[in-house]
């Protein structure tokens, strides 16, 4: 941790004044060095008293996204080995590719403001609150064959549902294969891109974009998105979502490198997952096929049957859920 963040975590654990001078000698730094790093706290946000005789107290702090916030507290093995935040990228997915060309460790993990050119599935873009939404993605070398990496995107949408549920107690669910969603419509949405060399996999990112505290939406998506914020009236701090997410994460990806605990993630996930028990409509291969959502196998295809008992087990595609956003 630096200079800077030590001594912001020695006023967070006293919660009451603290003088210049104990932090000084703490640090071994003259009272003017206190000083400048107080000030350059102030600059990132934070809400530090300063009493003659007394001291400093912290009164407050921001929501921002900082490597040392996300790292404070982080309960985790392998994501956020490293945390990368930056103001403004066209998008956290292609800045972690960047980390995935370079030597950085397996479960890095890329933070920004402000995404310009945020990146959805079949070419959609994703648009981005500028510091209300999170924009987060996680660069990861898993030893696994390229073939078992698809369903990590299932294996994200449930550290996300069950993040949100935690921290936010909100009643999300999946929305096969790996949307999550509130009141029917999207909060989230989870992109998975994967590099290869031969047979192996060089390393995979898996992008997600929460909407957590955004107010509205433009008027072309404002029927099928939401946020934490609209839904539940309530304001949760990104930094501890963020958290949430990569301890979820970081558990059920440990549990996913075995194969043996396939079938103990495929029962949580059917749980969380909406399409199961409802009429659905897919689009896929150019078919439209409609029916009933009855399962999610082992190769995590969503299997539904028409009304003729026909059974068909869907790979990936656009599934619209009746009472679900289309
Ligand atoms: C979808 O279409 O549902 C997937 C959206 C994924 C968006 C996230 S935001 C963070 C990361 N960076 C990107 O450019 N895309 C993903």
């Amino acid at each position: 941790m630096n200079r800077r963040y030590g001594i912001l975590e020695s006023l967070r654990e006293k919660n009451d004044f603290v003088s210049g001078s104990e932090i000084g000698e703490r640090f071994k730094i003259s009272r003017a060095a206190v000083n400048k790093h107080i000030t350059a706290l102030r600059k990132e946000g934070y809400i530090i008293e300063s009493v003659p005789n007394k001291g400093y107290r912290l009164k407050d702090s921001p929501d921002i996204i900082n490597s040392e916030e996300i790292k404070r507290d982080l309960n985790t093995r392998i994501m956020g080995s490293e945390v990368l935040c930056f103001d403004t990228l066209s998008s956290t997915n292609d800045k972690a590719k960047e980390a995935g060309e370079r030597a950085l460790p397996s479960g890095t993990v890329i933070l920004c403001e402000n995404q310009t050119g945020g990146k959805g599935r079949r070419g959609r873009s994703w648009s981005f609150a500028p510091k209300e939404a999170i924009a987060m993605s996680i660069m990861l070398r898993p030893d696994f064959a390229p073939e078992y990496a698809a369903n990590l995107t299932l294996v994200m949408g449930m550290a996300v549902n069950s993040a949100l549920r935690r921290v936010c107690a909100t009643e999300t669910y999946i929305k096969w294969p790996n949307d999550i969603v509130l009141g029917g419509k999207k909060i989230c949405g989870i992109l998975l891109e994967m590099t290869t060399e031969e047979k192996d996999i060089r390393y995979i990112v898996c992008g997600v974009g929460i909407n957590l505290q955004n107010e509205s939406f433009p008027a072309d998506i404002e029927n099928t998105a939401t946020s934490v914020y609209i839904q539940t009236g309530r304001r949760f701090e990104r930094q501890k979502v963020i958290r949430a997410v990569l301890e979820d994460f970081d558990r059920y990806y440990l549990l996913y490198q075995n194969p043996e605990n396939l079938p103990v993630l495929l029962e949580e996930y059917k749980k969380s997952c909406i399409n199961i028990g409802r009429e659905i409509t897919a689009i896929y291969s150019d078919r439209t096929i409609r029916g009933k959502a009855i399962d999610i196998n082992s190769a995590g295809e969503l299997v539904i049957t028409d009304e003729n008992n026909n059974k068909t087990a869907l790979r990936s595609g656009e599934v619209s859920v009746r009472g679900v956003y289309e």
